[in-house]
Protein backbone atom coordinates (compact mmCIF):
# COMPACT_ATOMS: atom_id res chain seq x y z
CA UNK A 1 0.00 0.00 0.00
CA UNK A 2 0.91 3.57 -0.80
CA UNK A 3 2.38 5.08 2.12
CA UNK A 4 2.42 8.99 2.65
CA UNK A 5 4.25 11.14 5.05
CA UNK A 6 1.69 12.60 6.40
CA UNK A 7 0.00 9.49 7.62
CA UNK A 8 3.80 8.39 9.28
CA UNK A 9 1.91 8.01 12.71
CA UNK A 10 -0.40 5.26 11.98
CA UNK A 11 3.00 3.06 11.32
CA UNK A 12 4.92 3.90 14.51
CA UNK A 13 7.70 0.53 15.23
CA UNK A 14 6.69 -0.60 11.78
CA UNK A 15 9.04 -1.17 8.83
CA UNK A 16 7.95 0.74 5.99
CA UNK A 17 9.23 1.99 2.43
CA UNK A 18 8.75 5.47 1.43
CA UNK A 19 9.20 6.86 -1.43
CA UNK A 20 10.43 11.10 -1.53
CA UNK A 21 12.96 13.76 -2.40
CA UNK A 22 16.10 14.56 -0.98
CA UNK A 23 15.28 18.53 0.09
CA UNK A 24 18.45 18.44 2.12
CA UNK A 25 21.22 16.51 4.16
CA UNK A 26 23.83 16.60 6.77
CA UNK A 27 26.26 14.26 8.47
CA UNK A 28 28.25 13.93 10.82
CA UNK A 29 30.85 10.68 11.06
CA UNK A 30 28.69 7.54 11.55
CA UNK A 31 25.36 9.13 10.77
CA UNK A 32 23.45 10.52 7.71
CA UNK A 33 20.66 12.77 8.08
CA UNK A 34 18.42 13.10 5.03
CA UNK A 35 15.82 15.15 5.01
CA UNK A 36 12.78 13.59 2.83
CA UNK A 37 9.82 15.43 1.16
CA UNK A 38 6.61 13.23 -0.04
CA UNK A 39 4.86 16.71 -1.12
CA UNK A 40 2.41 15.65 1.88
CA UNK A 41 4.84 16.56 4.75
CA UNK A 42 8.41 16.23 5.89
CA UNK A 43 10.70 13.59 7.87
CA UNK A 44 14.03 13.09 8.52
CA UNK A 45 15.62 9.17 7.54
CA UNK A 46 18.83 8.80 10.00
CA UNK A 47 21.49 5.83 8.24
CA UNK A 48 23.60 5.14 10.77
CA UNK A 49 27.03 3.00 9.72
CA UNK A 50 26.03 0.25 11.64
CA UNK A 51 22.56 -0.42 10.55
CA UNK A 52 22.92 -0.54 6.68
CA UNK A 53 26.01 -2.05 3.94
CA UNK A 54 28.80 -0.07 3.51
CA UNK A 55 27.54 0.82 0.00
CA UNK A 56 24.19 1.94 1.29
CA UNK A 57 25.87 4.17 3.75
CA UNK A 58 28.62 5.13 0.80
CA UNK A 59 25.53 5.68 -1.54
CA UNK A 60 23.72 7.99 0.96
CA UNK A 61 26.87 10.23 1.52
CA UNK A 62 26.44 11.08 -2.18
CA UNK A 63 22.63 12.09 -2.38
CA UNK A 64 21.97 15.22 -3.79
CA UNK A 65 19.51 17.44 -3.49
CA UNK A 66 16.25 16.71 -5.31
CA UNK A 67 17.01 12.95 -6.17
CA UNK A 68 13.88 10.66 -5.73
CA UNK A 69 14.76 8.18 -3.27
CA UNK A 70 13.16 5.10 -1.73
CA UNK A 71 14.01 4.15 2.30
CA UNK A 72 12.77 1.65 3.80
CA UNK A 73 13.58 1.54 7.72
CA UNK A 74 11.24 1.82 10.88
CA UNK A 75 9.34 4.68 12.24
CA UNK A 76 10.54 5.77 15.61
CA UNK A 77 8.80 8.44 17.51
CA UNK A 78 11.25 11.85 17.41
CA UNK A 79 9.73 14.65 20.19
CA UNK A 80 11.61 17.07 18.45
CA UNK A 81 11.20 16.53 14.74
CA UNK A 82 8.23 18.69 13.85
CA UNK A 83 6.01 15.36 12.08
CA UNK A 84 6.99 13.59 15.68
CA UNK A 85 8.83 10.67 13.87
CA UNK A 86 11.62 9.73 12.32
CA UNK A 87 12.57 6.69 10.03
CA UNK A 88 15.80 4.61 11.02
CA UNK A 89 16.98 3.53 8.06
CA UNK A 90 17.66 -0.08 7.01
CA UNK A 91 18.19 0.84 2.92
CA UNK A 92 18.20 3.44 0.48
CA UNK A 93 17.91 3.43 -3.17
CA UNK A 94 17.73 6.58 -5.60
CA UNK A 95 15.12 6.07 -8.57
CA UNK A 96 15.76 9.14 -10.04
CA UNK A 97 18.97 11.48 -9.84
CA UNK A 98 18.99 15.03 -10.19
CA UNK A 99 22.08 16.87 -10.57
CA UNK A 100 23.19 20.04 -10.05
CA UNK A 101 19.36 21.35 -9.01
CA UNK A 102 19.64 25.03 -9.57
CA UNK A 103 17.69 26.09 -6.51
CA UNK A 104 20.16 25.30 -2.80
CA UNK A 105 19.18 26.58 0.08
CA UNK A 106 21.73 29.68 -0.32
CA UNK A 107 19.72 33.00 -0.93
CA UNK A 108 18.49 32.98 -4.48
CA UNK A 109 17.17 36.46 -5.81
CA UNK A 110 13.62 37.28 -6.98
CA UNK A 111 14.28 37.21 -10.77
CA UNK A 112 16.12 33.64 -10.43
CA UNK A 113 13.67 32.32 -8.50
CA UNK A 114 10.87 33.32 -10.51
CA UNK A 115 12.67 31.91 -13.73
CA UNK A 116 12.69 28.79 -11.85
CA UNK A 117 8.86 28.69 -10.83
CA UNK A 118 8.48 25.08 -11.76
CA UNK A 119 10.80 24.42 -9.43
CA UNK A 120 10.40 27.19 -6.94
CA UNK A 121 7.36 25.17 -6.10
CA UNK A 122 8.80 22.66 -4.09
CA UNK A 123 10.11 25.02 -1.56
CA UNK A 124 8.83 24.74 2.04
CA UNK A 125 7.87 28.19 1.76
CA UNK A 126 6.10 27.57 -1.35
CA UNK A 127 4.25 24.69 -0.07
CA UNK A 128 2.92 26.46 2.84
CA UNK A 129 1.77 29.87 0.70
CA UNK A 130 -0.29 26.82 -1.50
CA UNK A 131 -1.56 25.56 1.44
CA UNK A 132 -2.76 28.53 2.71
CA UNK A 133 -4.13 29.49 -0.79
CA UNK A 134 -6.28 26.32 -1.05
CA UNK A 135 -7.82 26.51 2.49
CA UNK A 136 -8.88 30.20 1.12
CA UNK A 137 -10.59 28.48 -1.40
CA UNK A 138 -11.98 26.11 0.11
CA UNK A 139 -13.60 27.99 3.21
CA UNK A 140 -15.15 30.37 0.40
CA UNK A 141 -16.90 27.34 -1.45
CA UNK A 142 -17.99 25.95 2.09
CA UNK A 143 -18.88 29.58 3.02
CA UNK A 144 -21.39 29.61 -0.12
CA UNK A 145 -22.16 26.05 -0.26
CA UNK A 146 -23.56 26.89 3.54
CA UNK A 147 -25.69 29.56 2.47
CA UNK A 148 -27.10 27.82 -0.53
CA UNK A 149 -26.14 29.61 -3.58
CA UNK A 150 -25.58 28.03 -6.59
CA UNK A 151 -22.20 27.96 -8.41
CA UNK A 152 -22.46 29.47 -11.93
CA UNK A 153 -19.74 29.17 -14.41
CA UNK A 154 -19.06 32.18 -16.40
CA UNK A 155 -17.36 32.44 -20.07
CA UNK A 156 -13.59 33.13 -20.14
CA UNK A 157 -14.24 34.72 -24.27
CA UNK A 158 -16.86 37.41 -23.91
CA UNK A 159 -18.01 40.21 -26.35
CA UNK A 160 -18.19 43.07 -24.12
CA UNK A 161 -15.87 45.36 -21.55
CA UNK A 162 -16.93 44.94 -17.72
CA UNK A 163 -14.27 46.80 -15.72
CA UNK A 164 -13.49 49.72 -18.29
CA UNK A 165 -11.89 49.18 -21.59
CA UNK A 166 -8.64 50.43 -20.79
CA UNK A 167 -6.86 47.18 -19.89
CA UNK A 168 -8.72 44.28 -21.90
CA UNK A 169 -6.86 41.72 -23.71
CA UNK A 170 -8.28 41.31 -27.38
CA UNK A 171 -7.99 37.92 -29.20
CA UNK A 172 -9.44 36.89 -32.46
CA UNK A 173 -12.25 34.98 -32.98
CA UNK A 174 -12.55 33.19 -35.75
CA UNK A 175 -13.13 36.18 -38.11
CA UNK A 176 -14.44 38.57 -35.15
CA UNK A 177 -12.80 39.43 -31.82
CA UNK A 178 -13.24 38.78 -28.32
CA UNK A 179 -12.17 39.78 -25.10
CA UNK A 180 -10.55 37.80 -22.00
CA UNK A 181 -13.04 38.25 -19.30
CA UNK A 182 -12.31 40.90 -16.88
CA UNK A 183 -15.11 39.77 -14.37
CA UNK A 184 -17.77 37.42 -14.38
CA UNK A 185 -19.96 40.01 -12.66
CA UNK A 186 -22.51 40.45 -15.65
CA UNK A 187 -23.15 37.29 -16.28
CA UNK A 188 -23.86 36.48 -13.20
CA UNK A 189 -26.44 39.14 -12.81
CA UNK A 190 -28.14 37.16 -15.21
CA UNK A 191 -27.83 34.12 -13.05
CA UNK A 192 -29.12 35.59 -10.10
CA UNK A 193 -32.20 36.42 -12.13
CA UNK A 194 -32.18 32.70 -12.52
CA UNK A 195 -31.20 31.17 -9.38
CA UNK A 196 -31.36 34.18 -6.49
CA UNK A 197 -28.12 33.52 -4.68
CA UNK A 198 -25.21 32.52 -7.26
CA UNK A 199 -21.39 33.41 -7.32
CA UNK A 200 -19.17 32.23 -9.94
CA UNK A 201 -15.41 31.31 -9.26
CA UNK A 202 -12.86 31.79 -12.23
CA UNK A 203 -9.09 33.03 -13.53
CA UNK A 204 -9.77 36.86 -15.09
CA UNK A 205 -7.56 38.85 -17.07
CA UNK A 206 -6.12 42.72 -17.36
CA UNK A 207 -3.77 44.02 -19.32
CA UNK A 208 -2.39 46.04 -16.49
CA UNK A 209 0.80 47.67 -17.63
CA UNK A 210 1.49 48.85 -13.90
CA UNK A 211 3.78 47.00 -12.32
CA UNK A 212 3.00 47.33 -8.71
CA UNK A 213 2.77 44.25 -5.82
CA UNK A 214 -0.82 44.23 -6.17
CA UNK A 215 -1.32 43.47 -9.65
CA UNK A 216 -1.34 40.27 -11.96
CA UNK A 217 -2.17 39.96 -15.76
CA UNK A 218 -4.29 36.93 -14.57
CA UNK A 219 -5.84 36.44 -11.17
CA UNK A 220 -8.77 34.49 -10.35
CA UNK A 221 -11.95 35.64 -8.76
CA UNK A 222 -15.19 35.12 -6.72
CA UNK A 223 -18.16 37.38 -7.63
CA UNK A 224 -21.44 36.33 -5.39
CA UNK A 225 -24.31 38.07 -6.94
CA UNK A 226 -28.08 37.85 -5.25
CA UNK A 227 -30.93 38.96 -5.86
CA UNK A 228 -33.32 41.76 -3.84
CA UNK A 229 -29.94 42.71 -2.52
CA UNK A 230 -29.25 46.13 -1.39
CA UNK A 231 -25.88 47.96 -0.40
CA UNK A 232 -26.39 47.37 3.10
CA UNK A 233 -26.79 43.45 2.54
CA UNK A 234 -24.20 42.99 0.45
CA UNK A 235 -21.77 44.54 2.64
CA UNK A 236 -22.96 42.16 5.10
CA UNK A 237 -22.10 39.41 3.14
CA UNK A 238 -18.57 40.44 2.75
CA UNK A 239 -17.82 40.76 6.08
CA UNK A 240 -19.16 37.91 7.02
CA UNK A 241 -17.10 35.67 4.19
CA UNK A 242 -14.18 37.44 5.21
CA UNK A 243 -14.22 36.62 8.77
CA UNK A 244 -15.32 33.01 7.62
CA UNK A 245 -11.99 32.92 5.52
CA UNK A 246 -9.32 34.31 8.07
CA UNK A 247 -10.78 32.06 10.87
CA UNK A 248 -11.12 28.78 8.97
CA UNK A 249 -6.96 29.84 7.78
CA UNK A 250 -6.23 30.42 11.96
CA UNK A 251 -7.90 27.33 12.49
CA UNK A 252 -6.25 25.09 9.73
CA UNK A 253 -3.15 26.45 9.17
CA UNK A 254 -1.32 28.04 11.70
CA UNK A 255 1.96 25.79 10.47
CA UNK A 256 1.96 27.16 7.67
CA UNK A 257 1.75 31.00 9.04
CA UNK A 258 4.28 30.23 11.41
CA UNK A 259 6.53 28.56 8.91
CA UNK A 260 5.74 32.22 6.58
CA UNK A 261 6.38 34.12 9.97
CA UNK A 262 3.29 35.81 9.66
CA UNK A 263 2.18 37.65 12.60
CA UNK A 264 -1.00 35.65 14.11
CA UNK A 265 -2.12 38.48 16.24
CA UNK A 266 -3.42 40.86 13.71
CA UNK A 267 -5.14 37.94 11.88
CA UNK A 268 -7.09 37.11 15.02
CA UNK A 269 -8.36 40.97 15.26
CA UNK A 270 -10.29 39.81 11.70
CA UNK A 271 -13.85 39.47 13.65
CA UNK A 272 -16.99 41.11 12.63
CA UNK A 273 -18.11 44.00 12.63
CA UNK A 274 -15.66 45.81 10.83
CA UNK A 275 -15.53 49.38 10.27
CA UNK A 276 -17.80 50.95 7.61
CA UNK A 277 -16.92 54.84 6.48
CA UNK A 278 -17.93 56.62 3.43
CA UNK A 279 -15.66 57.54 0.12
CA UNK A 280 -16.17 61.57 2.15
CA UNK A 281 -14.84 60.44 5.61
CA UNK A 282 -11.90 58.55 3.76
CA UNK A 283 -11.10 61.71 1.90
CA UNK A 284 -10.99 63.33 5.79
CA UNK A 285 -8.76 60.57 6.72
CA UNK A 286 -6.35 61.19 4.11
CA UNK A 287 -6.20 64.94 4.40
CA UNK A 288 -5.72 64.67 8.45
CA UNK A 289 -2.82 62.32 7.17
CA UNK A 290 -1.27 64.72 4.66
CA UNK A 291 -2.55 63.16 1.40
CA UNK A 292 -4.04 65.87 -0.90
CA UNK A 293 -6.02 63.54 -2.61
CA UNK A 294 -9.40 65.75 -3.72
CA UNK A 295 -12.53 65.05 -3.82
CA UNK A 296 -13.79 62.65 -6.55
CA UNK A 297 -10.45 60.98 -7.82
CA UNK A 298 -10.06 57.07 -6.90
CA UNK A 299 -7.82 55.56 -4.34
CA UNK A 300 -4.50 53.84 -5.39
CA UNK A 301 -2.54 51.86 -3.38
CA UNK A 302 -0.54 54.66 -0.81
CA UNK A 303 -4.16 55.68 -0.36
CA UNK A 304 -5.64 52.55 0.73
CA UNK A 305 -2.47 52.04 2.53
CA UNK A 306 -2.74 55.22 4.61
CA UNK A 307 -6.52 54.91 5.64
CA UNK A 308 -5.74 50.99 6.73
CA UNK A 309 -3.34 52.32 9.25
CA UNK A 310 -6.51 53.74 10.84
CA UNK A 311 -7.73 50.47 11.88
CA UNK A 312 -6.88 47.13 12.83
CA UNK A 313 -8.82 44.56 10.65
CA UNK A 314 -10.90 45.35 7.47
CA UNK A 315 -12.59 48.76 6.46
CA UNK A 316 -15.08 49.11 4.08
CA UNK A 317 -15.11 52.22 2.21
CA UNK A 318 -18.37 52.92 0.55
CA UNK A 319 -20.32 55.95 -1.77
CA UNK A 320 -17.56 56.84 -4.11
CA UNK A 321 -17.50 59.19 -6.83
CA UNK A 322 -20.11 58.10 -9.44
CA UNK A 323 -17.39 59.50 -12.17
CA UNK A 324 -14.71 56.75 -10.99
CA UNK A 325 -16.38 54.24 -10.88
CA UNK A 326 -17.99 51.59 -13.25
CA UNK A 327 -21.32 51.92 -15.53
CA UNK A 328 -22.72 49.41 -13.80
CA UNK A 329 -22.83 51.20 -10.32
CA UNK A 330 -26.35 52.02 -8.84
CA UNK A 331 -26.31 55.82 -8.30
CA UNK A 332 -26.59 57.17 -4.54
CA UNK A 333 -30.80 58.46 -4.44
CA UNK A 334 -29.50 60.49 -1.34
CA UNK A 335 -26.88 62.07 -3.58
CA UNK A 336 -26.38 61.59 -7.01
CA UNK A 337 -22.83 62.39 -7.33
CA UNK A 338 -21.88 58.99 -5.59
CA UNK A 339 -22.11 55.33 -6.09
CA UNK A 340 -23.84 52.73 -4.15
CA UNK A 341 -20.46 50.96 -3.91
CA UNK A 342 -17.98 49.53 -1.88
CA UNK A 343 -13.93 48.72 -1.98
CA UNK A 344 -12.79 46.21 1.31
CA UNK A 345 -9.25 47.16 2.25
CA UNK A 346 -7.52 44.69 4.10
CA UNK A 347 -5.37 46.12 7.15
CA UNK A 348 -1.23 46.54 7.25
CA UNK A 349 -1.18 47.85 3.50
CA UNK A 350 -2.46 44.68 1.85
CA UNK A 351 -5.09 47.25 -0.33
CA UNK A 352 -8.20 46.72 -1.81
CA UNK A 353 -9.29 43.05 -1.50
CA UNK A 354 -13.31 43.10 -2.77
CA UNK A 355 -14.87 45.47 -5.01
CA UNK A 356 -18.77 45.65 -5.54
CA UNK A 357 -21.97 46.95 -4.53
CA UNK A 358 -25.67 47.54 -5.59
CA UNK A 359 -26.36 47.42 -9.60
CA UNK A 360 -28.33 49.76 -11.30
CA UNK A 361 -31.95 48.27 -12.15
CA UNK A 362 -33.28 51.25 -13.64
CA UNK A 363 -32.76 50.56 -17.44
CA UNK A 364 -32.80 54.87 -17.96
CA UNK A 365 -30.02 55.45 -15.93
CA UNK A 366 -28.24 52.75 -17.07
CA UNK A 367 -28.10 53.86 -20.79
CA UNK A 368 -27.55 57.42 -19.93
CA UNK A 369 -24.29 55.68 -17.89
CA UNK A 370 -23.51 53.67 -20.59
CA UNK A 371 -23.41 56.51 -23.23
CA UNK A 372 -21.44 58.97 -20.88
CA UNK A 373 -18.57 56.09 -20.51
CA UNK A 374 -18.68 55.50 -24.28
CA UNK A 375 -20.19 51.70 -24.39
CA UNK A 376 -21.73 50.34 -27.51
CA UNK A 377 -24.98 49.79 -26.19
CA UNK A 378 -25.69 46.93 -28.93
CA UNK A 379 -22.82 44.55 -27.84
CA UNK A 380 -24.84 44.63 -23.88
CA UNK A 381 -28.34 44.17 -25.59
CA UNK A 382 -28.59 40.92 -23.63
CA UNK A 383 -27.51 42.82 -20.37
CA UNK A 384 -30.14 45.39 -21.05
CA UNK A 385 -32.43 42.41 -20.97
CA UNK A 386 -32.03 41.99 -17.49
CA UNK A 387 -33.45 45.57 -17.16
CA UNK A 388 -36.52 45.19 -19.12
CA UNK A 389 -38.21 41.62 -18.10
CA UNK A 390 -38.18 41.78 -14.28
CA UNK A 391 -35.86 44.35 -12.99
CA UNK A 392 -34.40 44.20 -9.29
CA UNK A 393 -32.47 45.08 -6.93
CA UNK A 394 -28.99 43.47 -6.80
CA UNK A 395 -26.00 43.23 -5.50
CA UNK A 396 -22.89 41.53 -5.48
CA UNK A 397 -19.04 41.69 -5.65
CA UNK A 398 -15.55 40.36 -6.40
CA UNK A 399 -12.73 39.31 -3.87
CA UNK A 400 -9.68 38.87 -5.41
CA UNK A 401 -8.07 35.29 -4.46
CA UNK A 402 -4.26 36.49 -4.49
CA UNK A 403 -4.45 39.89 -2.81
CA UNK A 404 -6.42 37.78 -0.18
CA UNK A 405 -3.45 35.13 0.20
CA UNK A 406 -0.68 37.91 0.22
CA UNK A 407 -2.62 39.58 3.09
CA UNK A 408 -3.28 36.48 5.08
CA UNK A 409 0.05 34.86 4.47
CA UNK A 410 2.02 38.52 4.81
CA UNK A 411 3.81 38.49 1.98
CA UNK A 412 5.35 41.60 -0.15
CA UNK A 413 4.33 40.70 -3.96
CA UNK A 414 1.04 38.75 -4.94
CA UNK A 415 3.58 37.02 -7.41
CA UNK A 416 3.91 34.10 -4.55
CA UNK A 417 0.45 33.91 -3.95
CA UNK A 418 -0.19 31.83 -7.46
CA UNK A 419 1.30 28.77 -8.32
CA UNK A 420 2.34 30.18 -11.98
CA UNK A 421 1.95 33.66 -12.25
CA UNK A 422 1.15 35.70 -15.35
CA UNK A 423 2.98 39.66 -14.79
CA UNK A 424 3.25 42.16 -17.28
CA UNK A 425 6.94 41.17 -18.26
CA UNK A 426 6.27 37.46 -17.61
CA UNK A 427 4.15 34.84 -19.18
CA UNK A 428 7.34 31.89 -18.55
CA UNK A 429 7.32 29.03 -17.17
O1 LIG B 1 -12.76 46.01 -7.98
P1 LIG B 1 -12.80 45.08 -9.15
O2 LIG B 1 -12.30 45.56 -10.43
O3 LIG B 1 -14.33 44.62 -9.24
C1 LIG B 1 -14.89 43.87 -10.22
O4 LIG B 1 -14.30 43.29 -11.08
C2 LIG B 1 -16.37 43.68 -10.04
N1 LIG B 1 -16.94 43.36 -11.33
C3 LIG B 1 -16.60 42.60 -9.03
C4 LIG B 1 -18.06 42.35 -8.75
O5 LIG B 1 -18.73 43.23 -8.22
N2 LIG B 1 -18.56 41.19 -9.07
O6 LIG B 1 -12.02 43.74 -8.77
C5 LIG B 1 -12.38 42.99 -7.64
C6 LIG B 1 -11.15 42.52 -6.89
C7 LIG B 1 -10.28 43.64 -6.35
O7 LIG B 1 -10.79 44.13 -5.14
C8 LIG B 1 -8.97 42.92 -6.16
O8 LIG B 1 -8.98 42.13 -4.98
C9 LIG B 1 -8.95 41.98 -7.33
O9 LIG B 1 -10.29 41.80 -7.75
N3 LIG B 1 -8.15 42.50 -8.44
C10 LIG B 1 -6.90 42.10 -8.76
N4 LIG B 1 -6.09 41.21 -8.19
C11 LIG B 1 -4.87 41.00 -8.74
N5 LIG B 1 -4.45 41.63 -9.84
C12 LIG B 1 -5.23 42.54 -10.47
N6 LIG B 1 -4.80 43.15 -11.58
C13 LIG B 1 -6.53 42.82 -9.92
N7 LIG B 1 -7.55 43.64 -10.27
C14 LIG B 1 -8.52 43.43 -9.36
MG1 LIG C 1 -11.90 47.83 -7.50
Amino acid sequence: MKIWIEDIKDYEGQEITLKAWLYNKRSSGKLHFLQLRDGTAEIQAVVFKGNVSDEVFELADKISQESTIEVTGVVKKHDRSKIGYEIDAKDVKVLFDSVDYPITPKEHGNHFLMEHRHLWLRSLRQKAILTVRHRIIKSIRDFFDSKKFHLVDAPIFTPNACEGTTNLFETTYFDDKAYLTQSGQLYMEAAAMALGKVYCFGPTFRAEKSKTRRHLTEFWMVEPEVAFFNLQDDMDLAEEMVEYIVQQVLQHNRSELELLERDISKLENVKRPFPRISYDEAIEILHKKGNDTPWGEDFGGDEETLISQEFDRPVMIHRYPRDVKAFYMKQDPENPKLALCVDMIAPEGYGEIIGGGQREEDIQKLREKMKEQGLDESIFDWYMDLRKYGSCEHAGFGLGIERTVSWLCGLHHVRETIPFPRLMDRIKP
